[in-house]
């Protein structure tokens, strides 16, 4: 008979190591070694069969995976047009930011012409009705499970097409050790789920927690089972909630939602061009506006900055939604290039309405927002700015660059600083709005705030 074997597992990274360690040896984490004992296929008495046979692709049927409407269209837009039948979708997020609550909405919609099964493992039967009240969910076919062990609730969604697992840190398989929550359970409840997905035609939600570094918890492990992952994000006192697609086996990973979090639950907000900047921006120094792409749309947003002189000690760098990393390289690239000292300063950079910028083309704009605040001379609210910058202080060329003019012109901006290699493919719109080409930032500089010398 095979022996059952044990291993240690890292609850951080997930990685393997056949004794028992103080200190992982991939991720340098103290004390995350657990113990797991894994059971042989002959132990558990199955016999191995395969599933599947080769299938030539010309005798595949095609089957009709029409997306299905959530209700919620700006939840759509993030999956990439609606749900596709038979996937596994993870929502991370942190704690309180919505996540059950963004899922019974959907469930309650969903439940007037599909039978849904909303599997609550972290609160009672009563909470969640206590919920479902709020937010005026009582379709009839809304079946709620307060039930942890997945094998119970395998056999219990085999009657229900649409099934939710709130969460997934909270569920175990009894034949696999380690509690819930951790990684080895939930590593193997995913890939349970996913075969309940995929083997029974099941449309499975999962939601997963996040830690405090803003990985889901029981890490990448977990991601790559699932066929999309979003995240839930936003700061706990704003209303406002931003949907990221991170992963999208079935559309654009790039998409982002913008939601508003209210009383009778989440609200999808439909004009999302003035929650990430304000209308009196152009009074004083220190902020810019982007065009940012995420997915197929574009959006402004404000970028600003706030310097004070440092008191003791090293100047303090505060971003908030932008990179730590990027804010002290454009910090260091308009020192040596612009000739702008920031050396005495502390700086705090935000990304206004609580959303994370990643893009590479809001590089200017922060730029100038530092610049803006370094010289207290406020921008003209209709100016706008994008293109990445490099290291030598080049401002290189971005993609979508005739999208983000568009949206410009649209919202009313008068002038915008772009590359110049960007330039010949925008230049049509010259009628319309002020464009201004520069290749290096110290000339967008230059153009705002004069001639600084070194
Ligand atoms: N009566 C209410 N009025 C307005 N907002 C409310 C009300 N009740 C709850 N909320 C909001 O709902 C949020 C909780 O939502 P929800 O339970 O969906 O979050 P969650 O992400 O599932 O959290 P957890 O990780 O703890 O399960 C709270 O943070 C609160 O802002
Ligand atoms: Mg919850």
């Amino acid at each position: 008979m095979a022996k059952i074997s044990t291993k240690y597992v890292c609850q951080e990274c997930g990685s393997i190591s056949p004794q028992w360690l103080g200190k992982c040896p991939y991720c340098g984490k103290f004390g995350t070694l657990v113990e797991e004992t894994e059971t042989p296929e002959e132990v558990k008495g199955s016999i191995s069969v395969p599933t599947s046979n080769p299938t030539l692709l010309k005798d595949i049927k095609k089957e009709n995976y029409a997306r299905i409407k959530t209700g919620i269209n700006e939840f759509d837009t993030v999956l990439g047009g609606g749900i596709v039948p038979y996937s596994i979708v993870l929502i991370g997020g942190d704690p309180g930011i919505g996540k059950s609550t963004i899922l019974t909405q959907i469930f309650g919609n969903l439940s007037k012409t599909e039978k849904v099964l909303y599997v609550s493992a972290e609160e009672s039967l009563s909470h969640v009705k206590l919920r479902c009240d709020r937010l005026g969910v009582n379709g009839e076919h809304f079946t709620v499970l307060n039930e942890c062990r997945l094998e119970h609730i395998e056999k219990i969604s085999k009657d229900y097409d649409f099934i939710v697992i709130d969460s997934i840190q909270a569920i175990y398989l009894s034949d696999f050790s380690g509690s819930a929550g951790s990684v080895g359970q939930v590593r193997e409840c995913a890939s349970r789920l996913m075969r309940l997905a995929k083997s029974n035609k099941k449309t499975v939600f999962v939601i997963g927690h996040v830690t405090k570094d803003g990985n889901i918890a029981g890490p990448k492990v977990l991601e790559h089972i699932m066929d999309t992952v979003l995240y839930f994000e936003g700061e706990p006192q704003d209303s406002l909630k931003v949907l990221r697609a991170v992963k999208n086996r079935f559309g654009s990973a790039q998409e982002v939602g913008v939601f508003e979090m209210t009383e009778e639950g989440i609200k999808e907000v439909k004009d999302y061009n003035g929650v990430f900047m304000s209308e009196d921006r152009g009074a004083q120094a220190g902020s810019v506006v982007t065009q940012s792409i995420s997915g197929n749309r574009c959006m402004p947003v404000e970028i600003q900055c706030l310097m004070s002189k440092t008191v003791f000690g090293l100047p303090r760098r505060m971003p908030l939604g932008v990179d730590y990393n990027k804010m002290v390289l454009i910090l260091a690239v308009l020192e040596r290039k612009a000739y702008l000292p920031f050396f005495n300063q502390d700086v705090y950079l935000n990304a206004m309405g609580g959303i994370k910028i990643s893009e590479p083309s809001a590089d200017l704009a922060i730029a100038l927002s530092l610049a803006s605040a370094n010289k207290n001379v406020a921008v003209d609210k209709s100016l706008t700015a994008f293109g990445e910058l490099g290291l030598t202080g080049e401002v290189r060329a971005v993609s979508f660059a005739e999208k983000r003019v568009q949206n410009a012109i649209k919202l009313g901006f008068k002038a915008v600083i772009l590359p110049k290699r960007n330039y010949d493919s925008v230049k049509k719109y010259a009628d319309k709005i002020e464009l201004i080409p520069v290749s290096y930032v110290s000339q967008a500089v230059k153009k705002l705030f004069g001639e600084n010398k070194e």
